[in-house]
């Protein structure tokens, strides 16, 4: 049933950011200049917190435009409307839905869907990643600098060492190609589906994550905060990769 709803929540969700990609709708700014936030974002998150709603009215809730809506049951959905908004809002093909669900504070389920490439990506916890129902698996690459890698920087760029355009340099000095798709939980799915070997990024937060980094694990792969300790969500570092190009990942942020 969980899983049920769950898939049917990413999949209207997914449809209805489609239809609506080319239509006019509303475009407002959070903080930060280009931090956007349209009406599909609003719709999309209204649809799937219905959908929870219907089924599972005592769940919390935790959805990047509405917040906290906090109960005190031990099953959590987290929710990401549209991940890749600006992507969106300038007509770019490359955006989903995310939802993270947690039991007693692990996350159990995750489904991200992107209805432009129709890519239903799902995760169970100790049950594998599927793509479209085939199971998926990280890539096996050994060498940190013969990997393809992908990363996202924060809105608000913060001026410290080893910055994400540090990190970014140290890459791209050695001819890494490091990509920037704009959509964090794409970007844990491909890692998952082996099409990028690692990604890294500064400042998420736990609905760009959820999803997709239960996926990575499922699909055999490691993710962690910047100092190599298991990931949490309500942490901003995330380091995910197919294991083996981990540590050499963590050397490249850390300048060792
Ligand atoms: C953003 C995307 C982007 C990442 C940003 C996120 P949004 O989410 O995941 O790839 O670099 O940090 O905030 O705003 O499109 O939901
Ligand atoms: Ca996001
Ligand atoms: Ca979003």
């Amino acid at each position: 049933m969980l899983k049920e709803t769950l898939q049917r929540a990413a999949l209207e969700a997914g449809r209805l950011i489609k239809e609506r990609f080319h239509s006019t709708y509303r475009i407002d700014h959070k903080e930060g200049i280009n931090n956007l936030v349209t009406e599909v974002d609003h719709a999309s998150e209204k649809l799937i917190m219905d959908t929870i709603r219907a089924e599972f009215p005592d769940h919390f809730i935790l959805s990047e435009e509405t917040g906290e809506i906090v109960t005190d049951s031990t099953y959590k959905w987290i929710i990401d409307p549209i991940d890749g908004t600006i992507n969106f809002a300038n007509g770019i093909p490359l955006c989903c839905v995310s939802i993270g669900i947690e039991k007693d504070g692990k996350m159990i389920l995750g489904a991200v869907y992107n209805p432009f490439l129709d890519e239903y990506f799902f995760a169970e916890r100790r049950g594998g990643a599927h793509l479209n129902g085939r199971a998926i698996q990280v890539s096996t690459k050994t060498d940190v600098w013969r990997s393809c890698l992908v990363t996202g920087f924060p809105y608000s760029y913060l001026d410290r060492p080893n910055s994400p355009l540090d990190v970014f340099g140290r890459f791209i000095r050695k001819g890494v190609p490091v990509r920037r798709l704009g959509s964090a939980a794409i970007d844990l799915c491909w890692v998952a589906a082996g099409r990028f070997d690692g990604f890294y990024e500064h400042e998420l937060q736990a609905w760009d994550s959820a999803a997709g980094f239960l996926m990575v694990v499922e699909a055999g792969g490691k993710v962690t905060d910047f100092g190599g300790r298991p990931y949490s969500p309500y942490q901003p570092h995330l380091v995910a990769s197919n294991g083996l190009i981990h540590k050499g990942i963590l050397d490249v942020i850390h300048d060792r």
